[in-house]
């Protein structure tokens, strides 16, 4: 079984979405002996914005070397994505939705003909076999009924978003309202690694 986890915080040691999606990569390890992990930390390894060059070098138009370098490692990045089995995503809430980081490395696994493709009906997400699980932090609170929901761009749009790439098997594992006193922030925590033990294999 192929896992690919993706971390996006910027936050480094002090980040919350890495703390989780290390020990869901941990415990699913400790439940498949045979998992083969790959890893892509886009805030060190940041992959650059979409661009109509990037879309004129997919077409076959000549570019310069940093694009073609930019244009490799999405395309490895595309690779790896469709590649896994299980995708263990970290997504932090910035300014109500996902970290811009996050969103580069979207521009570049959401491609037609390769993750989803439109047919007379509509689209057809083509990623229907592999089963995602986003460890999503935010310093507020926004589940459905609190006054804020509203402002959640950031787990209504992953839902989206992979929904649309054809995944239904989605997890969320939350830690939300961790910047509401220390307390707060390690009830969260401790009870989205709770949920974590309780994953299934
Ligand atoms: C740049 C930045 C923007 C943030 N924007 C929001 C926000 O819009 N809503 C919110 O509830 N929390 C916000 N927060 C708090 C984060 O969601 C919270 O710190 C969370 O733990 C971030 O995940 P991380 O620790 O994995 O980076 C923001 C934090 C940062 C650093």
């Amino acid at each position: 079984m192929k896992l690919l986890h993706v971390d996006s915080s910027i936050l480094g040691q002090g980040s919350v979405s890495r703390d989780l999606s290390a020990d869901i990569v941990a415990t699913l390890r400790g439940r498949h002996p045979d998992l083969t992990v790959s890893r892509l930390d886009l805030a060190a390894t940041p992959i650059g914005h979409l661009t109509a060059a990037h879309l004129g070098a997919a077409q076959g138009a000549s570019v310069d070397e940093a694009l073609k370098a930019d244009v490799a490692i999405g395309n490895i990045a595309l690779e790896e994505f469709l590649a896994a089995d299980v995708v263990v995503v970290g997504a932090p809430m910035y300014n109500f939705t996902v970290s811009s980081q996050l969103k580069a490395w979207i521009d570049r696994i959401a491609v037609a003909g390769k993750t989803f493709r439109y047919g007379e009906q509509g689209p057809i997400g083509l990623c229907g076999d592999k089963k995602l699980i986003i460890a999503s932090s935010r310093g507020g609170a926004y589940i459905e009924g609190s006054p804020a929901a509203f402002m959640d761009h950031q787990e209504t749009y992953l839902r989206g978003l992979f929904g649309f790439l054809g995944i239904t098997d989605i997890t969320f594992i939350r830690a939300e309202g961790v910047a509401m006193g220390s307390e707060a922030r390690s009830g969260a925590v401790a009870s989205a690694k709770t949920e974590i033990a309780t994953l299934a294999a």
